[in-house]
């Protein structure tokens, strides 16, 4: 399923149904909207709002948007297990995190590295990603994201061309839900948009790619990706993250 694209404002112009184009979705307005809401459940809309974009579910507004809320995201000081698996890396480290979403990782990363490049590969993510970072005016957040280098491209194809390797690569393939555990709203939304990649191959790439380090982060009941051992894991509640220790010298 892909979202709808739809207009805050009543009204439709030539750039609006443009960028439905250019981000591969069906243009709606907001009256065959309301018509068509009665016959799809849980349909998505990708909003384009005067202020910010962000994804809903049906047309009346009951579902709160979901947008990357960097500032928000940035003002909560809880750390993750994440900031576990950067332990003893130098704060000039460089991340790539090679499935951005929503960038909320990402976001978190950049708080103990020098720069973080975001790779996302579905067109409209990368538009709210963009969005989310245009929206940050906080000055520190924008410590943050000014860290960031945002690139629309399958991880793939990125590293089979990218010459400057990186010390740190992050993977958060999308997993299954897998217990009873509910996702936050975000996730749920990528997991009924997209496609899962299997991202095997992305994590023999890494591992040839990454100076220092690659993590990924599983469903604490997920096999190994690749069934590749880790050199150490650090299992949460629901998550775990595996940490493969390369430091290569190239
Ligand atoms: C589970 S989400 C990541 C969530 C993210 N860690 C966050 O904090 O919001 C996985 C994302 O990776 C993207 N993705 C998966 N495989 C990819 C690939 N090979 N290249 C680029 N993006 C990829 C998906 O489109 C999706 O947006």
């Amino acid at each position: 399923m892909l979202p709808l694209l739809i207009s805050e404002t009543k009204d439709s112009s030539p750039l609006i149904e443009g960028l439905a184009t250019e981000l591969g979705l069906e243009f709606i307005s907001k009256r065959d909207a309301l018509k068509k809401q009665t016959l799809i459940h849980a349909q998505y809309y990708l909003v384009i709002g005067k202020n910010k974009s962000y994804l809903q579910v049906g047309i009346k507004g009951k579902s709160k948007p979901i947008f990357c809320n960097f500032t928000e995201w940035a003002n909560n000081k809880k750390k993750s297990n994440l900031m576990r698996c950067m332990k003893g890396l130098p704060s000039e480290c460089s991340v790539l995190d090679a499935t951005a979403g929503f960038g909320r990782d990402a976001l978190e990363l950049a708080t103990v590295s020098r720069s973080v490049v975001l790779i996302e590969r579905i067109p409209w993510m990368y538009y709210l990603l963009k969005d989310g970072v245009r929206n940050s005016t906080q000055e520190s957040v924008l410590t943050l994201v000014n860290k960031f280098k945002l690139v629309q491209s399958d991880a793939r194809e990125y590293l089979n061309i990218e010459k400057n390797k990186t010390d740190v690569i992050y993977l958060d393939p999308m997993f299954p839900n897998k217990g009873s555990a509910r996702a936050k709203k975000n996730i749920q939304a990528l997991r009924d948009l997209s496609e899962e990649v299997l991202s095997d191959d992305l994590l023999i790439q890494a591992l040839d790619f990454a100076k220092k380090r690659v993590i990924v982060k599983r469903h604490k009941n997920s096999n190994y990706l690749n069934n590749q051992k880790p050199s150490f894991s650090i299992q949460g509640r629901v998550v775990r993250f595996d940490v493969y220790v390369t430091n290569s010298s190239h």
